[in-house]
């Protein structure tokens, strides 16, 4: 075997090694492959996987987790360690949506892990919802940006197809958008979250609430009354309320 090929071929198979025993890639030097040149249609046009044109093609939430964890469609994919793609149930009565991988969620592959995640879960436990047990939780884009900036505009936009195919896939009763990124990427608004919360929003169907995100509480307490005010709502939704 050519000296480059067997380099690659270990390369890959250290790295198939650590999907394998840990779901996400150890610290490594960054791997180097070549690039094969893409496919041509008889149009000239490059093509996806077959599976992406057949219309029988079964979601499941592991197909669209397989993609996010081979997804290059953005310069976050570069720096990712692993992708948050989300974790909770399958039937979830609220979908939580954050911004994006903070460290601690980069090095682990799941959302709201960090400091931001304890308190989410104690917010949520408030209010009788947990991601073992009736909630799942996910975030706008699944790569750490990088220093905790928020994601840029075409980031989100590349990310957003993966979101609604969990939302789709999860039907969830309710979304709680967590914080500014959140809230104006789903509701597709240029208002802070100020003046988005208080009150459901329609979105195809499916409310969502917006409220302030843990980060932030976590930065100036006086949020914590709001939010406070913003699960209970939620809560009262849950239970039979209508959403205004
Ligand atoms: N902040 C987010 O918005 N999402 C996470 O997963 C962690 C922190």
């Amino acid at each position: 075997m050519d000296p480059t090929d067997r380099a690659e071929l270990n390369t890959r198979l250290e790295l198939l090694s650590d999907w394998l025993s840990l779901g996400c890639r150890r610290q490594r030097p960054e791997p180097v492959f070549r690039v094969p040149p893409p496919p041509e249609t008889g149009s000239g046009k490059r093509r996806g996987p077959e599976w992406l044109d057949d219309p029988f093609y079964p979601e499941t939430l592991e197909n669209i987790q397989n993609e996010v964890l081979r997804c290059a469609k953005c310069r976050l994919a570069l720096n990712r360690r692993c992708a948050a793609f989300g974790e909770g149930v399958l039937t979830p009565e609220v979908l939580v949506v954050g911004e994006g991988p903070g460290e601690e969620e980069d090095k682990q592959g799941r959302p709201f892990v960090g400091p931001a995640g304890k308190l989410l879960d104690k917010m949520l436990a408030a209010v009788d919802l947990d991601r073992g047990r009736n909630c799942y939780i996910a975030n706008v884009v699944k790569c750490r940006p990088p220093m905790n900036r928020d994601p840029a505009p075409d980031e989100r936009e590349a990310c957003l197809p993966y979101l609604e195919r969990q939302i789709r896939f999860l039907r969830p009763k309710a979304i709680l958008a967590l914080g500014r990124t959140a809230a104006q990427t789903l509701l597709k608004s240029e208002r802070g979250v100020a003046a988005l919360r208080g009150a459901f929003h329609d979105r195809r169907g499916v409310p969502v609430l917006v409220t302030y995100h843990p980060s932030a509480i976590l930065r100036d307490e006086t949020l914590k009354r709001p939010a406070w005010e913003d699960l209970k709502r939620l809560r009262a939704f849950l239970d039979g309320g209508t959403a205004p």
